[in-house]
């Protein structure tokens, strides 16, 4: 069907080694769907698999990157999408267990690919899927987030980070993010307080009313954010930008105090009635999703740079080249 151009690895690559090939557009199948894509954003969980996680085997080798894009429909096969159509994508295996989006066509499997009804440009459409249905999940479907609570965010200096923001300021909680970079703190104006995170925050956060978590940072912090909480307080632990993945010998019965819930977020189930009801309230409310850095296809190894580099504040979008 012709050529396009792709990012592959199939070994543990540093950024600087991060190059466009030239492969063949993948050929259509029942039950998957090809789609142009437009933009996508980029994720930490790819700077782990490009970094360690491409050595499972549970990855595809070689394997096109990127667990999320926004694009068009390119062609339809058995599904009941119709060629043209704007749409996202995300996860599901993307990028892990079947090439993504780091490419300008992906095939992808229909169920997890969705209409996107938004007037959005596609450069802020492809900052959305990942992160808003993650920060969705994790606030309203694990913290049963309501008007009223008191939210703390820690790692808040990521998209995510960003994203859970802005849900909760919407949503009428008073919001305390945490940043472990004391230069970054004024990039937290958005809420209510911002608390530098030096390891321990039981002692400057324990009683401030605090009633939900979202943990960011992950193992390496949920014990001493579980502290931190009012009784009948819930933890939701969904990032791990602590670089620590699990909680080895935890002891449930002393570790999490009595009264205090701790759930956990995944992301891999999105459904398109969660992603219409989040494109529809980013519209309702006027939010403007926080791109960090926008930056072209043909450029992508400068984007994987700044990612390892921590520099961009935000999502890093990539959009394709027109043509
Ligand atoms: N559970 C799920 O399904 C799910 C889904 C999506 C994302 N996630 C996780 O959520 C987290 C955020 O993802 P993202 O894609 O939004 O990240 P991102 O935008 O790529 O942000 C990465 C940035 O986080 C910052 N960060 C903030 N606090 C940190 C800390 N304590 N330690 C290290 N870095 C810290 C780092 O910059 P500074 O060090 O300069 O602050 C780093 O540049 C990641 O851990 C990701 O794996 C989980």
């Amino acid at each position: 069907m012709g050529k396009m151009k792709a990012v592959r690895i199939d070994r543990p690559t540093k950024a600087e080694d991060i190059m466009l090939t030239e492969c063949e557009i993948p050929k259509v199948r029942p039950g998957w769907v090809l789609l142009k894509v437009m933009a996508f954003g980029m994720n930490h969980s790819e700077q782990i698999l490009r970094r360690e996680e491409i050595l499972e085997d549970y990855i595809q080798k070689p394997v096109i990157p990127g667990i999320e894009c926004v694009g068009v429909i390119e062609d339809p096969s058995d599904s009941h999408f119709q060629r043209g159509q704007r749409v996202a994508a995300l996860m599901g295996g993307m990028g892990r267990s079947f090439d993504g989006s780091y490419a300008e066509y992906a095939l992808l499997p229909a169920h997890h690919v969705f209409a996107a009804e938004s007037s959005l440009s596609w450069e802020m459409l492809a900052a959305v899927p990942e992160t808003w249905f993650t920060a969705w999940g994790s606030l309203f479907e694990c913290l049963d987030l309501r008007p009223g609570d008191v939210l703390l965010i820690r790692g808040a200096t990521c998209a995510l980070g960003y994203a859970a923001i802005a849900l909760a300021k919407a949503h009428g909680c008073k919001v305390i993010a945490t940043t472990h970079r004391e230069r970054k703190l004024s990039l937290l104006a958005d809420a209510d307080e911002a608390v530098l995170d030096e390891g321990s925050l039981v002692g400057t956060l324990k009683g401030k009313g605090i009633t939900k978590a979202l943990e960011l940072v992950g193992p390496k912090t949920v014990k001493d954010t579980m502290q931190c909480m009012e009784k009948g307080g819930i933890v939701c632990n969904t990032g791990i930008l602590g670089g620590i993945y699990t909680l080895d010998g935890f002891d449930p019965i002393k570790e999490i105090p009595n009264g205090v819930y701790l759930t956990g977020f995944f992301s891999n189930t999105p459904t398109q009635e969660v992603m219409t009801d989040i494109f529809h309230y980013i519209e309702k409310n006027g939010i403007v999703p926080k791109i960090g850095a926008c930056v072209p296809f043909s450029k992508i190894q400068s984007a994987v740079e700044a990612m390892d580099a921590g520099t961009v504040d935000g999502k890093i979008v990539v959009t394709m080249e027109v043509g």
